[in-house]
């Protein structure tokens, strides 16, 4: 049934919120989408991974789902769903959901239920413990939320507590349960049959708790996370989903898989395992984002081991490569100088600096015109992570506002959560009304219309490259070889299949560095494909002048460049 499709496939992530509104109300939605899949198709992506559209108060933006089998009404009906996704398979786009089943919102049928008595038939959907202490008014262990604070919410109906590993309103399933598990099914193949293509599987490494949730080694931000990050029946219970339902289908499972380095990637990811298709890691992530929250300096050596480790992974494992998303940073801003004179140069370097590797790139909404960062003052962050953080804060700790303020401006979700930048002028294109979100002020020279008319723009780069990658057998099957893995400016790796082969050269400093590649076999007489920069040579000599963030592909065993 597999054909693992997605080894030739390009992601594009929308996030409903942000992407376009159709009605005015300052909202994104799904004939807001429909009315973009011309874009799509003109981009030449060839997938979508839709953030969570279902049925959700919104404590975390969809992430908290109350009914997975509708819409949330501020997106539209089934019906526009129906339309959305027969509008994608028309013009050859796959669609991935969102499957957030690690928790649902405190008001899914299922929580009311589980909370209203300790013999209710749901009791066991969730995990509830008596606190410790006198009267058990001290929670059951000392792990914390993801989103601060501690991971558990004493519920007075019955006198005990439940877990919630994210907010309180978003209470952990319990997996031990072959109910849930059974429901989890049910819900990917109801998705199945209306005719989605695969999952991308949030938190999915949480969903295992160690046996007697026992106290975590102390961790004031992250605790608990050694008792169920991968925790002890993970395999067992993704193999199930995936013999039930996964596998019935020709779809892509691709698990949000923190903690999941490449070290144990083949146990999770391994075609023979059937557990998932590919793993989105953090580990990328992590190497200039410590506890995935205080910003440090990117160490290119570091992140370039990550990425080699990733790429040298057994045949049977597939990686998932990106560097935005919807919890992430703009990466213009976060690798680079941001909205500064280069941008340009950069938006391209940073594509080809992934899109070379092996894998099924993701390029997230915004990320193809070279979205940035924003700036906000601190009633501006909308996100629930940053305003937890600044209350706590303010509450506890007020001489530590100036760090969390320079934290969040570089690393809060709330950067890639801004509207879709469409076009110069009020609402950006995204809304006629209100946006729920601040739009970027850099939409004047930031936006789709200006660089659908500039040739030479980040977005139709982007168009480019991903059709040069389409059916590229040498990017999809090609081996792999690091160059200069220690150099601190430049990352640089060869591509090769048979005799022929790509030498990708990245510079991710602003300023020139030289580098002589006449140790790379075959560079001397390679060929130019593609740069950042419209100045470099047309063939390749012993050495090579980068400019600042420039990034250059180079074909060798062929005659001429690009044949
Ligand atoms: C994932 C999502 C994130 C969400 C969290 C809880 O990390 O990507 O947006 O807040 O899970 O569902
Ligand atoms: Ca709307």
């Amino acid at each position: 049934m597999k054909t693992r499709w997605y080894k030739d496939a390009v992601f594009y992530q929308i996030y409903p919120r942000s992407f376009c509104d159709s009605n005015g109300d300052g909202i994104g939605d799904i004939r807001g989408i429909i009315s973009k899949l011309d874009y799509l198709k003109e981009l030449g992506v060839n997938a979508v991974w839709l953030s969570p559209v279902y049925k959700s108060p919104n404590d975390d933006n969809g992430y908290d789902i109350s009914d997975y089998r509708d819409i949330n009404p501020e997106f539209g009906t089934l019906d526009d769903w129906k339309e959305m996704i027969a509008g994608m398979h028309e013009r050859g786009i796959r669609l991935v959901m969102d499957l957030v089943v690690n928790h649902t919102s405190d008001e899914h049928e299922w929580f009311r239920q589980s909370r209203s008595s300790k013999d209710n038939p749901y009791r066991d959907y969730y995990i509830w413990r008596k606190g410790r202490g006198k009267n058990g008014k001290k929670p059951p262990n000392n792990w914390t939320s993801r989103f601060t604070g501690k991971a558990w919410e004493y519920d007075e109906t019955t006198g005990e507590w439940y877990l919630h590993l994210f907010s309180k309103k978003q209470p952990d399933l319990n997996w031990d349960n072959p109910k849930v598990r059974q429901e989890v099914a049910d819900i990917c193949n109801y998705w199945f049959e209306l005719g989605v293509d695969g999952f991308r599987c949030d938190v999915i490494t949480y969903i295992s708790k160690a046996e007697g949730l026992p106290n975590g080694k102390f961790n004031p931000i992250m605790c608990g996370d050694e008792h169920f990050v991968l925790g002890p029946h993970i395999h067992e219970y993704l193999k199930e989903i995936n013999e039930k339902a996964w596998s019935r289908y020709d779809t892509m499972i691709v698990g949000e898989a923190i903690g999941c380095k490449y070290v144990n990637a083949p146990e999770l990811i391994g075609e023979d395992r059937n557990e998932l298709d590919s793993a989105i890691t953090f580990e990328l992530m992590d190497v200039d984002m410590k506890m995935s929250f205080f910003p440090v300096k990117l160490n290119l050596p570091k992140f370039k081991a990550v990425q080699t480790g990733w790429q040298s992974l057994p045949e049977n494992c597939w990686s998932t490569l990106y560097y935005e998303n919807h919890d992430q940073p703009r990466s213009i801003t976060r690798y680079g100088n941001g909205y500064g004179y280069y941008r340009n140069q950069l938006g391209k370097m940073l594509a080809l600096s992934y899109f070379m590797l092996r894998g099924t790139p993701y390029v997230y909404q915004g990320q193809e015109i070279g979205m940035t960062n924003i700036a906000l003052k601190d009633d501006e962050y909308v996100d629930i992570m940053a305003t937890r953080v600044f209350t706590l804060i303010k509450k506890f700790f007020p001489p530590l506002m100036p760090i969390a303020r320079w934290a969040m401006a570089k690393r809060a979700r709330d950067h890639a959560r801004t509207p879709m930048q469409w076009e110069n002028k009020t609402g950006a294109g995204f809304t006629d009304g209100t946006p729920w979100m601040k739009i970027n002020p850099n939409l004047g020279e930031i936006n789709v219309k200006t660089e659908q008319s500039n040739p030479n723009s980040i977005l139709n780069f982007y168009k480019k490259l991903i059709e040069f990658r389409k059916g590229n057998e040498i990017i999809r099957d090609g081996s792999y070889t690091e160059y200069f893995n220690s150099n601190k400016s430049v990352y640089c790796f060869v591509r090769q299949l048979g005799s022929r082969g790509y030498i990708t050269i990245c510079n991710f400093k602003e300023k020139k560095v030289v580098l002589n590649v006449d140790t790379i076999p075959g560079a001397r007489g390679a060929g130019l494909v593609m740069g950042s920069w419209d100045t470099q040579d047309a063939v390749l000599g012993d050495s090579i002048l980068l400019k600042p963030y420039e990034g250059v592909v180079y074909e060798f065993g062929c005659d001429t460049a690009g044949n």
